[in-house]
């Protein structure tokens, strides 16, 4: 996608869709006025004529329009006028992009005047998000299939500011889109080594990044992460990804770790066949720490930050884990394995136990497609927290507003304990199926010292095949990028 800011005023060409904001109770933005004089009432009477409202996302076109050059006239609703502001700014864009994307129109131009250069840039941002697609494996589509829109153009007062402000911005969503085509890539082109190579391109933007394989991490004891690679033929790798932006290099870095399951079968507790090609996306936790590393370098955050990817493959075999086997973990608790499809939380009990040992984090965040119950508990647009610090959490709850990725709070009740003890070894991989969400969490809280931690459930978050929000398209979302380089932008710098 091609984006420009141009004059507010820049006239439109054919092949154009031209988009005006208008909002509630009849009220319009300055360009759908000027526009509306422009054509003698003929907005307001479209208006009139319609079930507009001019609701957030609600659209009016109008196309072939007398004396216009362009194609088409997309009124969008943004809401309630007072209310109108960056956020705003970046969800009605999104709006306006979706509605035209395939309409035959080459150029969006989105008509902002009055509004700042922020809004312009946040503008900019939804559009980009908004045009996220994964097409990377389609040889055969027509033209008349893809997208029309190619361009778009921010009209606005001061383009040059504004495309300023978007620079941020644009590389936050390059970041975004970076998880994206991770957790779109199928897993015979993405298993560990392969995501390993492609965060090893990252050392270009400053990031540090180490790669551990099967062999260190024996030496290291890490136990149950191998155990739930034994039964695949790629190999198993650990990504240490750091990045240091704080003024003292050795200060305490924040740390993020992330389930980077290349693809889950299930093991020889295997899945079901219908939607096991899902199980492509079951390293969105890696992918969005992957993401999130990225931002963090590329806009040169004043903050130490660590990456830690456990990056395996759970397959059926002959030389697979068994149900009943114990496997010992590097923090020297051992693991009583009921079921091999619970190998997230396996997964997590080593690369937290690393991260914590050899960082000592301010605070560790663990992101994973971790359990089908959560998607039973908060449906499809809300991820689980867990944490055993209120700060922290506090501080997520507050990002997860400013960034439209939803994050419900959830217990770690120590009654619920008893359900993960193991008569055999010190704890078990499942608790059954009640508050299956949650004895995972406490599962994977056994793996944390005082450390500050929280944990984040984003099974079906990761992945939604119908998105509600405008500026994830369906399929990969990149979930936690956002957040988490928020938490960091506003809690966690010099
Ligand atoms: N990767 C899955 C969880 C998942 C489910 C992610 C749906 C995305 C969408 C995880 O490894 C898993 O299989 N969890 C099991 C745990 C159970 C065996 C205790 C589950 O949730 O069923
Ligand atoms: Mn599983
Ligand atoms: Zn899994």
């Amino acid at each position: 996608m091609k984006i420009d800011f141009v004059d507010a005023d820049a006239p439109a060409g054919a092949k154009t869709a031209v988009a005006v904001l208008a909002f509630e109770d009849g009220l319009m933005s300055p360009p759908a006025t000027a526009l509306d004089q422009s054509l003698g009432g003929l907005i307001g009477r479209a208006i009139a004529g319609s079930r507009f409202k001019g609701a957030m996302g609600q659209i009016l076109e109008l196309i072939g329009v007398n004396g216009q050059d362009a194609a088409r006239l997309v009124i969008v609703g943004a809401g309630k006028k007072p209310e109108f502001d960056d956020r705003v700014a970046e969800l009605a864009a999104a709006h306006a992009y979706n509605a035209v994307k395939t309409s035959g129109c080459e150029t969006l131009v989105l008509r902002l005047a009055d509004s700042t250069a922020e809004q312009g840039a946040r503008a900019a941002f939804g559009v980009t998000l908004a045009a996220y697609r994964f097409d990377r494996y389609r040889t055969t589509e027509k033209a008349d299939k893809k997208p029309s829109v190619t361009k778009v153009q921010i009209a606005i007062d001061e383009p040059k500011p504004a495309a300023k402000a978007f620079k941020p911005h644009s590389s936050l969503a390059d970041s975004i889109i970076l998880a994206r085509d991770l957790v779109s890539e199928p897993a015979n082109i993405l298993y560990p080594e392969e995501f390993a190579r492609r965060v090893k391109k990252l050392t270009d933007l400053g990031l540090e990044v180490e790669i551990l394989g099967e062999k260190e991490m024996k030496k290291l004891g890490m136990g149950a992460l191998l155990g739930v690679g034994q039964g695949s033929v790629r190999e198993s790798q650990l990504a240490v990804i750091q990045w240091k932006g704080a003024k003292d290099s050795s200060a305490q870095p924040v740390a993020f770790v992330g389930k980077g399951v290349c693809f889950d079968t299930g093991g020889i507790s295997l899945k079901p066949a219908d939607g096991m090609e899902e199980m492509i996306t079951d390293m969105g936790g890696a992918a969005a720490v992957t993401g999130v590393m990225r931002a963090l370098a590329a806009r040169k955050a004043k903050v130490n930050a660590v990456g830690i990817l456990g990056l395996v493959e759970n397959m059926p075999d002959g030389n697979a884990q068994r149900p009943g086997d114990v496997v010992t973990t590097m923090s020297g608790q051992t693991v009583e394995v009921i079921n091999t499809d619970a190998e997230g939380r396996l997964v997590l009990a080593d690369a937290v136990w690393y991260c914590q040992q050899r960082f000592k984090p301010k605070f560790l965040i663990d992101l994973a497609t971790l359990t089908g119950a959560i998607v039973v508990a908060l449906g499809k647009d809300i991820a689980g927290l867990y944490s055993n610090d209120d700060t922290l959490a506090e501080n997520l709850l507050a990002a997860s507003k400013a960034s439209d990725e939803t994050l419900w709070r959830m217990p770690l009740p120590a009654a619920y304990e008893k359900q993960i003890d193991s008569a055999v070894a010190d704890v078990k991989n499942t608790g059954g199926r009640p508050g299956g969400s949650i004895t995972a969490a406490l599962f994977i809280q056994r793996f944390i010292k005082d450390t500050t931690w929280a944990h984040l459930d984003i099974a079906t978050t990761a992945w939604k095949p119908g998105s509600t929000v405008p500026t994830i398209p369906s399929g990969a979302t990149g979930f936690g990028v956002r957040l988490l380089d928020r938490l960091v932008a506003n809690n966690y710098e010099d």
